[in-house]
Formats: C-alpha cells, sequence, structure tokens
C-alpha cells in the first residue's frame, strides 16, 4: 500500500505533520511519499500540479492532503492558482463522491455557535458531488457581452451543467450511505429555478425508487442553508452538488464546534481516496503553532477506513481524538473557558499518547 502525502500551504505541512506522527505510531505496513503541491509546487516547480505530484497521485492507494492557497497567488493567471492543483488531482483521479461528515462530538456540544441542545448527538454525512457543476463546466470565461442591457461591456460567465450518469452514480453512493445510517436522504438543488438541479432532482427520485428502505426529501438550497442551523438534527445524509456542497459544508462544520474539526474523503469508482480537512490553508493563523489538527488527523482515520482497508486501525485513531477531547484539550478554535489551551503539536502528542496508552493497556 502507497500513500502520497501533499502538505501544500498555510497551515498544511502543520497539520499533515500531526497527522503523520498519529499513522506512524499504529505501526501499518505502508510507503509514504511526499510531494511538493499548490502555492509551494509553484515557487518551487513554476506549477501548482506538478506533473511528478500528479503521477505519484495516480500511482498511490491514497493521498492525504493538507490545504493549498495564500493571498499571495491570488493574481495569478487561474491555472497557475494553488487551488487549480486540488481541482486538478479531483478530476485526474476521477474523485467524484466527496464524503464530508459532521459530527458534533460530546465533549464539544458548547463550543458550536448553535445551543448546545440543537447539536448534542449531531451526526450528519453530507455526500458531495466533486467533478462536476459550475466548477468544471464549459465554456467559462471573459469577454466583451455579445448581447443584453449591457452589450460591450466587459463580462464573465461559468456554465452549471451536469449529465444523468453523473448525477446517478453520486445519487448511488447517498443511497448506499443511508442504509448503513438512518436511511434518510436529504437531497439539496435549486429545481425552482436552475435546469441542472431539475435533472438533479429527478434523477435523485427515479435512483430513490431502487431503495425503498430510505426516506428521500428533497429541499431548496435556501431553505437547507437555513434548516442546518434551525434544525440540523431534522438531517441524516445530505446529497448534493459541488457548489451546493461546498458552502454547506462549512456551514455544517461550525455545527460541529468548528471547521478544524471535519474530515473528507473524495473517492472514485475504485478504492482510490484523496482524504483532506475540509478547511483552507488558513493562511491568517499558518507558521503559528496554534492550528487544530483533527480535521487531518480523523481524514486519515477515513484514509485508512476507505481505501487501506484498516477500519479497526480507523476505530483507535477516532476513539483517541474523543480521548483527548474528554482531557479537556483544546486548540484555540475549540477552546472554551474550563478547558486546556494546546498548541498544534501539543493535540497530536495527545492524540499520539492516547494512543499508545491504550496498546499498552491491551
Ligand atoms: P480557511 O478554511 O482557510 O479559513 C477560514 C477561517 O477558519 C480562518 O479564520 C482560519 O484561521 C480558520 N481555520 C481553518 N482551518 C483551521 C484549523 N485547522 N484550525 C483553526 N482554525 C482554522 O478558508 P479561507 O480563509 O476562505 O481560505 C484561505 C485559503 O485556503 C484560500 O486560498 C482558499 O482558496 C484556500 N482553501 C483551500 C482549501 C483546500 O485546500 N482544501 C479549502 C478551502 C479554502
Ligand atoms: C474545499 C475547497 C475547494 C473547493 C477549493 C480550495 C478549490 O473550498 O475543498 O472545500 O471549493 O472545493
Ligand atoms: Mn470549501
Amino acid at each position: 500500500m502507497k500513500i502520497a502525502v501533499l502538505p501544500g500551504d498555510g497551515i498544511g505541512p502543520e497539520i499533515v505533520a500531526e497527522a503523520l506522527k498519529v499513522l506512524k505510531v499504529l505501526d501499518l505496513k505502508f510507503d509514504v511519499e511526499a510531494a511538493p503541491v499548490g502555492g509551494a509546487a509553484y515557487d518551487a516547480h513554476g506549477h501548482p500540479l506538478p506533473e511528478a505530484t500528479l503521477k505519484l497521485a495516480k500511482a498511490s492507494d491514497a493521498i492525504l492532503f493538507g490545504a493549498v492557497g495564500d493571498w499571495k497567488y491570488d493574481k495569478l493567471e487561474r491555472h497557475l492558482r494553488p487551488e487549480q492543483a486540488l481541482l486538478g488531482l479531483r478530476k485526474h483521479l476521477g474523485l467524484f463522491a466527496n464524503l464530508r461528515p459532521a459530527i458534533c462530538y460530546e465533549q464539544l456540544t458548547h463550543a458550536s455557535s448553535l445551543k448546545p441542545e440543537l447539536v448534542a448527538g449531531l451526526d450528519i454525512l453530507i455526500v458531495r458531488e466533486l467533478t462536476g457543476d459550475i466548477y468544471f463546466g464549459q465554456p467559462r470565461g471573459r469577454r466583451s457581452s455579445p448581447d443584453g442591457a449591457f452589450a460591450g461591456a466587459e463580462e464573465a460567465f461559468d456554465t452549471m451543467r451536469y449529465s444523468r450518469p453523473e448525477i446517478e452514480r453520486i445519487a448511488h453512493v447517498a443511497f448506499d450511505a443511508a442504509r448503513k445510517r438512518n436511511k434518510h436522504v436529504t437531497s439539496v438543488d435549486k429545481a425552482n429555478v436552475l435546469e441542472t438541479s431539475q435533472l438533479w432532482k429527478d434523477v435523485l427520485t427515479e435512483v430513490g425508487k431502487q431503495y425503498a428502505d430510505v426516506t428521500l426529501d428533497h429541499m431548496y438550497v435556501d431553505n437547507a442553508a437555513m434548516q442546518l442551523v434551525k434544525n440540523p438534527k431534522f438531517f441524516d445524509v445530505v446529497v448534493t452538488g459541488n457548489m451546493f456542497g461546498d458552502i454547506l459544508s462549512d456551514e455544517a462544520a461550525m455545527l460541529t464546534g468548528s471547521i478544524g474539526m471535519l474530515p473528507s474523503a473524495s473517492l472514485n469508482a475504485g478504492k482510490q481516496g484523496l482524504y483532506e480537512p475540509s478547511h483552507g490553508s488558513a493562511p491568517d493563523i499558518a507558521g503559528k503553532g496554534v492550528a487544530n489538527p483533527l480535521a487531518t488527523i480523523l481524514s486519515a482515520a477515513m484514509m485508512l477506513r476507505y481505501s487501506l482497508q484498516q477500519a479497526e486501525a480507523a476505530d483507535r485513531i477516532e476513539s483517541a481524538v474523543q480521548s483527548v477531547l474528554a482531557q479537556g484539550l483544546r486548540t484555540a478554535d475549540i477552546h472554551s473557558e474550563g478547558t486546556t489551551k494546546v498548541g498544534t503539536r501539543a493535540m497530536g502528542d495527545a492524540v499520539v499518547a492516547a494512543i499508545t496508552k491504550k496498546t499498552t493497556k491491551g
């Protein structure tokens, strides 16, 4: 088994180092190879996704990814921006299914910006389509407007686009996941306005007929954004397109206490996957040693479970995370009165200690 490690920019290298520390202590057999990606790769090689990095990713069973991006690259042409590395990896590896579990750990009920009773016991799985939609639709660009009230003025355009097979395969991912959970799928769209969304809704309804044991409901995205903060425990599996899923998953992250808690898995039709925290490179706190590494550590657990067939090791990481939270250890983003504030490294060390303690005990 081979893992490609792509730390990237900002807090990426700091949080990935902690996840690697945790993987190492589990003493599993796999090769690890690191490569530059994002702004770091642009600086070193003139491209955010160098050929060698893509080759390594393609040849690996799993990719552990930190984060990419920094404001200093904002003026680069779009194809050279750090974020293109991530989009390129998703597209080249066919990673169409993005799983983002928003779980509110008991110990963090009070870290959420919502009332504790609204989030206690929360466990939502967001299934975000990841290789289609307005992110990848063609044509896109800038031009002089050919018609309309602003003819001749500069305009920009993107294309929101989905095909039936693309929607079918993500629908199956959502329904299969729901079968192993509370058997409730909420499909989020904007079918009252968008053609892509109407096709999405039609296909979800059709595929849903093959899953008679799963309840399917449909919700418009604006209402879904509201319901997520009004009554989040209504949701079990949320399935939605690339852009709506991007936005709703950041919103759901806050229900769990912090964006620093939300892991993710991006899977293709095989067992290959890219694992990364749902948050970004957090340039505002990069290099300060204060970032929360738990989303990345939990992403490593998802990697063990989904790509490396090591479910037991994944369980050990997840229970170690619960145990450090129970000890009252908190990075700044989840810190509150009565808990102990720790930095990135101390948090990683504590997870390692919780794992080794359990191992020695038996
Ligand atoms: P961000 O997620 O990087 O940061 C948003 C806020 O959350 C910041 O205040 C940050 O300090 C905080 N935060 C994020 N992760 C944290 C953690 N682990 N611990 C503590 N606090 C954390 O989003 P942004 O500021 O909108 O974007 C910054 C850069 O990251 C941009 O270049 C953006 O394109 C990129 N980005 C990359 C990814 C990715 O690599 N997957 C995801 C999102 C954004
Ligand atoms: C995410 C990020 C990415 C996205 C960006 C960095 C391309 O926000 O993984 O959620 O929009 O998908
Ligand atoms: Mn995002």
